[in-house]
């Protein structure tokens, strides 16, 4: 006998997320060895030497509860962005908080803005609480927030902007973001999406922390998974109002952060000179990958994330052929491809490798 208990309508039609392929499923599959993952916008170098030396002296108390109010990250957390503890909410990845930001405010009906290439949970955490979707196209692979604005309707209830976005890596200036606040009403909650903050260098981008105080019903997320290389201990935080913090302390789980991932998290924001070396390298890796992709004459989109994104016929042809030959991307839909920035070995290896797949194929004409 099969499961036959009937499911919640909105399930159905709901595809699940796919991650970027893992190195043991190639190996698994194509028997490739020694392939490298340039697809889901990790960090090449990891977490900071002083976070793994910290792990192994709590490795002992995993068979204790973590501290449920995660008081010393959230602490930490508003000392190094200069707000106050009570605006901060701390998630399993932001992940989870762009789930339970959905769940907190959309009642069945309820619009949904985002753009039409963006992060792909924002259509999904719509479709789970019975939103509808409203999607606004990019503008020259950016967020047009005119367009933004020109969709809001009384029915919209939450907005996603990602800034820069994924899989884009193009950016708002903090200027259009705030005119954008200025328009919507305040019943809406505005999800500022900062995945890849640390990695931005426009001047005009930065500072969007001052925007809070102005408008309660913006929220600011940002991750531990990318710049801080923990994605697989799951952490991300936001900073929003009080009031919505307090309401997030409901709906979360009672300890949504794990232990070991509290005390990296913690320790990853005291080792300033990891950040500084991670930043480096992946400004050199961006443009190394800029450079040889403009020398086959593609036209690579000008990044601020840690990955490139470019239009390429044959796309799912050419992320075979690069699997076969051990380098795993992130196709795009059928004519665009996401490179994640590796070391220099791992950059090097995808530009040999797409440099060779991409003249043998029709797709260069
Ligand atoms: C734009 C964006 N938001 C959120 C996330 C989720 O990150 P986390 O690992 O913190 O859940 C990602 C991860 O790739 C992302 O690209």
């Amino acid at each position: 006998m099969g499961f036959q208990v009937p499911l919640r309508s909105n399930l159905t039609a709901i595809k699940a997320y796919v991650p970027g392929k893992p190195i043991e499923e190639l190996e698994r599959e194509l028997g490739v060895k020694n392939a490298t993952k340039i697809a889901s916008n990790e960090n090449p170098l990891g977490p900071s030497p002083k976070v793994l030396e910290m792990l192994k002296t709590q490795l002992s108390n995993i068979s204790r509860y973590p501290d449920g109010s995660a008081h010393g990250l959230t602490q930490a957390l508003a000392k190094h962005l200069g707000v106050n503890a009570s605006q901060i909410m701390i998630g399993n990845g932001s992940n989870e908080l762009l789930v339970l930001l959905s769940q907190m405010v959309l009642n069945p009906g309820d619009e949904v803005m985002f753009a039409d290439q963006s992060f792909v949970v924002y259509p999904l955490s719509t479709q789970l609480f019975e939103g509808v979707a409203k999607v606004v196209p990019l503008k020259d692979f950016t967020h047009d927030m005119a367009a933004f604005s020109n969709a809001l309707t009384p029915k919209t209830k939450l907005v996603f902007i990602c800034n820069p976005n994924n899989p884009t890596g193009t950016f708002v200036p903090l200027l259009a973001i705030e005119a954008f606040l200025k328009i919507c009403p305040p019943n809406v909650l505005v999800v500022l999406d900062e995945a890849y903050y640390e990695y931005v260098e426009e001047k005009t981008y930065l500072g969007s922390l001052k925007l809070i105080q102005d408008y309660p019903n913006l929220v600011v997320l940002r991750t531990f998974s990318k710049v801080y290389g923990l994605a697989g201990l799951r952490v991300g935080y936001g900073i929003g109002h009080p009031d919505l913090v307090s309401v997030f302390q409901k709906t979360r789980q009672p300890f949504n952060i794990n232990a070991l991932a509290l005390s990296a998290a913690q320790t990853a924001l005291s080792d300033s000179d990891h950040l500084r070396k991670v930043l480096e390298l992946n400004k050199a890796m961006r443009q190394k990958i800029s450079e040889g992709l403009t020398r086959l004459g593609l036209k690579p989109v000008p990044s601020q994330g840690n990955f490139v994104y470019f239009k390429v016929p044959q796309a799912q042809d050419l992320y075979q052929q690069l699997l076969l030959k051990g380098v795993i991307v992130r196709p795009m839909g059928p004519d665009a491809l996401r490179v994640t920035t590796g070391t220099v070995e791992e950059t090097e290896k995808f530009l040999t490798a797409f440099g060779q797949v991409y003249s043998n194929s029709g797709a260069k004409s």
